[in-house]
C-alpha cells in the first residue's frame, strides 16, 4: 500500500532529477556537479548533468531536468532501511511504498551463513520471492527512490521481483542501500540491468545510524528538492540554493538587484556580486544599466552558463516588443537572456508577452515571467497566454508580506522573487532597525538584512537585494549558514502591516 503524505495539493514530492541513463556495465554514472555559487567558502552542489548533454546550452542549468513526482520504494526486514526511507519521506514529502514479502522473513530466515532462507535466495540467481501487494498508480510517478539492505553484497532477490513486475520505462531511479559495512558495490548496477529502460542515478550506501543531514545532502546533491517549511514548494531547494522553474530551467535562490545602480558603480557591483558567488543578476530596460550588467558579466571570467540574467520590458516598449527584445539582447551582449519579464501590467501586455514567447522559441530567451502582477492581474493575464510564466517578481518584505499572493502564485507552480526584500532604499530605516528582528539577528550572530533575506528564502521566495556596496553585497549573499526556527518565522510573519513601499 502506498503511504500518501498528507500535504494538500501534492500527489508526491516534486523533484528535479538529472538523468544518467541505465548503466548495465556495472558503473553508475556520477550525479552532482558543482554549481557556480560558492558562498561562505562552501562549494554548492547543483542539479546533475544529463549524460552527453551536459555542455549543451542550458543543460547544466536544468534545461533538461525532469520535474515530477517521486515515490519512495523500499524493502526492510529489521528497520534500518525503513528509517532512511522515513527521513527521505520527511525531507521530500514523497509518497512511500514498502515492499512486503508474501512470506515474511523470520529471524531464522535472516541468520546469514546458516544456509537459511535468505542465504539460499541470494545464492540462487533465479529466486524471486513473491511480494504481497503490487504498487498502485505507479504510472503517475516520474521517479523512484529505491531502498534495500545489502545481503551478501547484493540487493535481496525480492528487489528483482519488484523491478521485473513493474513498468519503469522512462522513470528515474535513485537507489540507496543500508548494510553492516559493505558498500553499494555492484548491487545498483545489477538492479539497473533488470530495468534498463529506466534512468538510473548514482546510488548511495547509508550507515545504520546515518543522520538526516547526511541523507538530505545526498538528496540535494542528486538534484532532488528537499522541502523546507510546509508551504514551500518542493521545487525550491535551500540545500542546493536553487529553484526549479516550471519550464525545467533552474534559477539561483538569491541574486543582486541592480535598480538605481548606474555606470561604473553598476559594473563594480555586479563584479562584486559575482566574486561573492552570486549567480543571479536582475536588471531592466528601465534601470538604464543593461549594458553595464552585460559588461560586468563578460569581464568577470565566470562562465556565461553559470550566470542567470533577468531583464524586463517596460510598458512603454509593449507596442513594439520585438524591437525591445532585440535592444535588450544587444545591450546585454551575453548571448541570451535567462529570464525576461514584463515590468508592469500595461496596454498590449499580452502582445508583448507573445513577442517574448517567440524569442523564447528562437532560443534567445530561456524563461518568461512577470513583475508587479498580483492576484487580480494574474487572474486576468494567465488565461490569455499559452506559456505559463515561470516567475513573478513582486515587492515583498516583512512589512509587506503579501501572504495570499505568495500562496496564490506558488499554487500556480510559478516561482516567486522579492524585489525590495529589505524594504527598498529610502524606505527601510524603520525595518532595518526593527527591535524584534534585532533580537533574532543577535541570536544567530547575523545582521537584520540577513535575517530578513533568510525569512523570505525559508518561505520559498527568491531574493534579489540591491546594493552598490561590496561589503553589503557579500553580507546579503551569506544567508545559508543559519536557520530560522518555526517560532522565529512566525514572529516575523506577525510583523506584516500591508505597508507597500512603492506604487506598483
Ligand atoms: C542475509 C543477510 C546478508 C547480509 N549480508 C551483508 C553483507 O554482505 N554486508 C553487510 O555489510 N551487511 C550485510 N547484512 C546486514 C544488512 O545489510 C544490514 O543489517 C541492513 O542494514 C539491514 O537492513 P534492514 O533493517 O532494512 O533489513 C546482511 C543481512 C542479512 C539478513
Amino acid at each position: 500500500m502506498i503511504t500518501r503524505r498528507k500535504f494538500v495539493g501534492l500527489a508526491g514530492a516534486t523533484a528535479l532529477l538529472a538523468l544518467s541513463g541505465c548503466v548495465a556495465s556495472g558503473e553508475v554514472s556520477p550525479g552532482g556537479e558543482t554549481a557556480g555559487s560558492e558562498l561562505e567558502g562552501e562549494a554548492e552542489t547543483a542539479g546533475s548533468e544529463l549524460e552527453g548533454e551536459a555542455e549543451s546550452e542550458g543543460g547544466a542549468k536544468g534545461g533538461n531536468a525532469l520535474t515530477g513526482s517521486v515515490l519512495i520504494v523500499y524493502f526492510s526486514c529489521t528497520g534500518t532501511t525503513e528509517r532512511i526511507a522515513d527521513i527521505i519521506a520527511e525531507a521530500t514529502r514523497a509518497d512511500t511504498f514498502r515492499i512486503v514479502p508474501q512470506q515474511p522473513y523470520t529471524d531464522a530466515d535472516l541468520a546469514y551463513y546458516t544456509d537459511g532462507r535468505a542465504d539460499r535466495e541470494q545464492n540462487d540467481p533465479g529466486a524471486r520471492p513473491a511480494i504481497a501487494e503490487r504498487v498502485d498508480g505507479l504510472s503517475g510517478y516520474d521517479a523512484i527512490i529505491l531502498g534495500y539492505p545489502i545481503w551478501h553484497g547484493q540487493a535481496p532477490r525480492i528487489m528483482d521481483t519488484f523491478l521485473e513486475s513493474c513498468d519503469l520505462a522512462g522513470k528515474a531511479i535513485l537507489p540507496f542501500c543500508t548494510s553492516h559495512s559493505s558498500g553499494l558495490g555492484s548491487s545498483a548496477s545489477d538492479l539497473c540491468a533488470l530495468a534498463p529502460e529506466a534512468h538510473w542515478l548514482e546510488g548511495r550506501r547509508f550507515d545504520p545510524d546515518a543522520s538526516s543531514a547526511e541523507v538530505e545532502d545526498w538528496l540535494a546533491a542528486s538534484g532532488i528538492a528537499v522541502a523546507g517549511a510546509s508551504n514551500v514548494p518542493a521545487s525550491f531547494s535551500l540545500a542546493s540554493r536553487q529553484v526549479t522553474l516550471n519550464d525545467g530551467h533552474v534559477m539561483p535562490t538569491n541574486g543582486l538587484g541592480t535598480y538605481s545602480l548606474k555606470d561604473q558603480t553598476c559594473v563594480d557591483s555586479v563584479a562584486a556580486a559575482l566574486a561573492a558567488g552570486v549567480r543571479l543578476i536582475d536588471t531592466a530596460y528601465m534601470y538604464g544599466n543593461e549594458a553595464e550588467v552585460g559588461r560586468a558579466i563578460r569581464e568577470s571570467g565566470v562562465p556565461r552558463d553559470e550566470v542567470f540574467v533577468i531583464t524586463k520590458l517596460y510598458p512603454s516598449q509593449f507596442t513594439n516588443a520585438a524591437d525591445a527584445i532585440d535592444e535588450a539582447l544587444a545591450k546585454l551582449d551575453v548571448g541570451y537572456v535567462d529570464m525576461m519579464l514584463l515590468h508592469h501590467p500595461g496596454a498590449n501586455q499580452v502582445e508583448a508577452y507573445q513577442a517574448m514567447e517567440a524569442a523564447r522559441d528562437a532560443g534567445r530567451i530561456r524563461s518568461l515571467g512577470l513583475s508587479c502582477f498580483y492576484v487580480d492581474e494574474l487572474q486576468d493575464f494567465l488565461p490569455r497566454v499559452s506559456v505559463k510564466p515561470a516567475l513573478v517578481q513582486n515587492e515583498m518584505h516583512p512589512y509587506y508580506q503579501d501572504g495570499d499572493v505568495v500562496d496564490f502564485i506558488h499554487d500556480q507552480g510559478i516561482a516567486l522573487q522579492a524585489w525590495y526584500p529589505l524594504g527598498g532604499r529610502g524606505h527601510n530605516a524603520e525595518l532595518l532597525a526593527d527591535p524584534m528582528l534585532a533580537v533574532i539577528a543577535a541570536d544567530h550572530g547575523a545582521s537584520i538584512p540577513q535575517v530578513i533575506l533568510r525569512w523570505n528564502l525559508q518561505r520559498g521566495v527568491v531574493v534579489i537585494p540591491g546594493s552598490g556596496d561590496p561589503a553589503h553585497i557579500r553580507e546579503d549573499a551569506s544567508v545559508y549558514g543559519f536557520e530560522l526556527s518555526d517560532a522565529e518565522m512566525a514572529r516575523i510573519a506577525a510583523l506584516d502591516r500591508n505597508e507597500k513601499h512603492d506604487w506598483y
